[in-house]
C-alpha cells in the first residue's frame, strides 16, 4: 500500500501525549462504531499502561446495531468499560459521567483509604482524527473548546474543564494516528473517510466498497438504489448512475460521479446503519 508516513511527527505526538498521559487518572479511547478495531490505535496499549480504560463506540447512529453490541460484549470480555454513543445527537454522552466513576472506582477507594478525599478524577480523550472527539466533548461540556485542527499531540498549557466536583477533563482530546499494517483496516479507515490521502482513488475505493455492500447489505443497496439483475461492481455503479441521473458531458453514464455518490450515501448513513468489521473478523468466532 502506498501511504506516506511521518514517524518523526508521529514520535514526537506520542511523546507528548506520554507526557500528558501522567496527569490522568482514565482514558477515554473514542473509537467508530462502523470500525471499532480499525479506529483504535494499538500505540494507546502501551501509552495507557495500568490506566482505566473506556472505549467510547461512536457514531452508533450509523452503524449496525447488532454488530455494534457484539464489539461491546467483545470489549467488556477484554475487561474494558465501553459505552455506545450519538455524539452529534448527544445521545447517552453525558452518561458518560457514571462510566468515569465505575471505571475509576478502585482509584477512589485507594485514594480514600489514603485519605486523598477532594482529589478530582482526571480524564483525557484520545482517538485518531474524524472519530469525534471535537464533537463528543461539545456535546459532553456544551461548549466548543475542543477543536484541534487534527494536530497530533496535544497542546502544552493544560486546560481543564471541570465535569462536575469530582471529574476533569484535558480540555484538548489526544490525536493519535491511525495505524496499520493490514491493508483491509486502511481500506475500513479510508471507507469511514479517517484517511484523508487516500489509499485508492475513489473510484478503486467504491468499487470495494460496492463488493463489500453487495455481501453483507446487498437487500439496503438493492432498496436504495432499485438496483435490478446486478452483473458486477461496476454495473452496480452504472445502475447507480443511471438512478441518480449522472452523466458526463459528453451525455455518458458517468460512475466515476456515482462512486463519490456512493461514498458519501455510506459516510452520511444514508444507506443503512451499516458496519465495515466485526469481531470475528480479527479475534475468530466468540
Ligand atoms: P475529531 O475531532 O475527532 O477529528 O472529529 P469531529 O468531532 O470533528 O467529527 C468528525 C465528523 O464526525 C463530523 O462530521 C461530526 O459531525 C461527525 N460525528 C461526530 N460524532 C458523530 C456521531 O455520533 N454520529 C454521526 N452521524 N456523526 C458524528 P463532519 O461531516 O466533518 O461535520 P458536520 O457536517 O457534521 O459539521
Amino acid at each position: 500500500m502506498d501511504i506516506q508516513w511521518y514517524p518523526g511527527h508521529m514520535s514526537k505526538a506520542m511523546r507528548i501525549m506520554r507526557e500528558d498521559l501522567k496527569l490522568i487518572d482514565v482514558i477515554i479511547e473514542l473509537t467508530d462504531a462502523r470500525v471499532p478495531q480499525s479506529s483504535r490505535n494499538p500505540d494507546i496499549n502501551s501509552l495507557a499502561n495500568s490506566k482505566s480504560r473506556i472505549i467510547v463506540l461512536n457514531k452508533v447512529d450509523l452503524a449496525d446495531e447488532a454488530i455494534t453490541s457484539q464489539w461491546r460484549k467483545y470489549y467488556e470480555g477484554e475487561g474494558l468499560f465501553v459505552k455506545e454513543v450519538n455524539s452529534k445527537a448527544g445521545k447517552n454522552v453525558k452518561s458518560i459521567v457514571d462510566v468515569i466513576n465505575q471505571a475509576c472506582a478502585e482509584k477512589i477507594e485507594r485514594n480514600k483509604k489514603r485519605g486523598i478525599i477532594n482529589r478530582p478524577l482526571r480524564a483525557m480523550i484520545v482517538g485518531i482524527p474524524n472519530v469525534g472527539k471535537s464533537t463528543f466533548i461539545n456535546a459532553l461540556v456544551g461548549r466548543t473548546s475542543a477543536k484541534t485542527g487534527n494536530k497530533p499531540g496535544v497542546t502544552k498549557g493544560k486546560q481543564w474543564i471541570k465535569l462536575n466536583k469530582n471529574i476533569e477533563l484535558m480540555d484538548t482530546p489526544g490525536v493519535l494516528w491511525p495505524k496499520f499494517d493490514d491493508e483491509q483496516i486502511g481500506l475500513n479507515l479510508s471507507f469511514v473517510g479517517s484517511i484523508r490521502d487516500e489509499i485508492l482513488n475513489t473510484y478503486e475505493l467504491s468499487v470495494k466498497l460496492v463488493d463489500f455492500l453487495m455481501e453483507n447489505y446487498e437487500s439496503y443497496m438493492i432498496e436504495k438504489y432499485k438496483l435490478a439483475d446486478v452483473k458486477d461492481s461496476y454495473d452496480v455503479l452504472l445502475q447507480i448512475a443511471k438512478f441518480r441521473g449522472c452523466k458526463s458531458k459528453g451525455d455518458e453514464y458517468d460512475t466515476e460521479k456515482s462512486a463519490i455518490i456512493l461514498i458519501d450515501d455510506f459516510r452520511k448513513g444514508k444507506i443503512g446503519r451499516i458496519s465495515l468489521e466485526k469481531p470475528e473478523d480479527f479475534y475468530g468466532k466468540q
